[in-house]
């Protein structure tokens, strides 16, 4: 048992409340590799931003949990090394789909899990979370629980019929689990490929998709609901075209790939939203930089030279989430 204050982690609790009364909210990265961990920790240490480092069951499989484990750790003292004395940062378990999974996280020092048992009936959804929360909360874990189902492309966003969060289960699930904030869904989706070319207007001028908003009158009711909870908003790439267009221009295939345009996350960002989760828009910027480089030299053979530029990208990318879509530069 390791707990994560001896790494030099903190838990969501203190975090979210200061980003719900401030207006704005946590970048939450995911992480799999050193150059996307660098990246985060650079960027969150120039702009003092508190951050949470999210670890998938994917990346745990990649990477190898010690290993991440490991790194998250040394993050901690790299970003020290970068002259940010009190770093702020949550090691998050990001869709555990298991108590036993959650458990793992929570006896290996991270200071934040999420159980994602959304897909499951209301009540084993609530069984499961909040079995997770007791074992979480006797050592100060925070859990992240979610309640609706992201949108798939497959799913007509506009249609009646959605898997959007349904306001009227929120007090209910809330109090009877015991989490510590939620996951909702109002119309975001994970990946690359968001919308459909049927559910988005086409830009006459640029021939671009047009995706339709987020259903903000969903999350204000979740909001009158249950008033300064913690919510949490996954599949929040905006799918930067810049790289899109980079990616196709030497040799890539991503065809009408699209994301939340970022006026409606920034908007999102002042509300109770204090939990925004993004991983397509770093892999867009390390697939980018990664292209532009083999395909400008050929001749290049080390990881470095095109890893390094992938970085840069990824740090840039970080900086201007935390500084023009969130606002959580300078709160840590
Ligand atoms: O929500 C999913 C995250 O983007 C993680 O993706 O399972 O491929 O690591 P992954
Ligand atoms: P994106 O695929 O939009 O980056 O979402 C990531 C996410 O929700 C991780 O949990
Ligand atoms: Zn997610």
């Amino acid at each position: 048992m390791v707990s994560y204050k001896e790494l030099g982690l903190v838990n969501t609790r203190e975090m979210f409340a200061k980003a719900i009364k401030g207006g704005y909210a946590i970048p939450a990265f995911n992480f799999n590799n050193m150059e996307q961990l660098q990246a985060i920790i650079k960027a969150a240490a120039e702009t003092k931003s508190p951050v949470i480092l999210q670890v998938s069951k994917g990346a745990r499989n990649y990477a190898n949990q010690t290993l991440l484990r490991y790194m998250a750790q040394g993050a901690v003292e790299y970003a020290k090394e970068l002259g940010w004395e009190k770093p702020q940062i949550v090691l998050h378990l990001d869709h555990g789909d298991s108590f036993e999974l959650c458990k793992s996280c929570v006896d290996f020092g991270f200071s934040s899990v999420m159980i994602d048992a959304s897909s499951l009936p209301y009540e084993e959804n609530i069984a499961l979370t909040k079995k997770v929360v007791e074992y979480a909360h006797k050592y100060d874990v925070t859990v992240e629980a979610e309640l609706g189902v992201l949108a798939g492309v497959e799913d007509e966003v506009s249609s009646a019929v959605s898997h959007y969060t349904k306001p009227e289960e929120v007090v209910d699930f809330a109090t009877r689990t015991g989490c510590d904030s939620l996951a909702i869904s109002i119309g975001t989706s994970h990946g690359a490929y968001k919308f459909t070319p049927e559910q988005c207007t086409r830009d006459p001028k640029t021939g671009k998709l047009v995706p339709p908003p987020l259903a903000f009158d969903v999350l204000d009711a979740i909001m009158e609901q249950l008033p300064g909870f913690p919510i949490v908003l996954h599949g929040s790439s905006s799918v930067p075209q810049e790289y899109v267009d980079m990616i196709n221009s030497m040799g890539g295939k991503l065809p009408d790939a699209v994301g939340i345009p970022e006026e409606q996350l920034r908007k999102a960002s002042e509300s109770a939203v204090c939990k925004i989760n993004i991983d397509s828009d770093s892999r867009l910027a390390f697939t980018a930089a990664v292209r532009k480089v083999l395909t400008e030299k050929p001749g290049e053979f080390d990881p470095r030279k095109y890893c390094g530029v992938a970085r840069d990208f990824m740090e840039d990318l970080y900086k201007h989430k935390i500084i023009d879509v969130l606002g959580s530069n300078g709160k840590a």
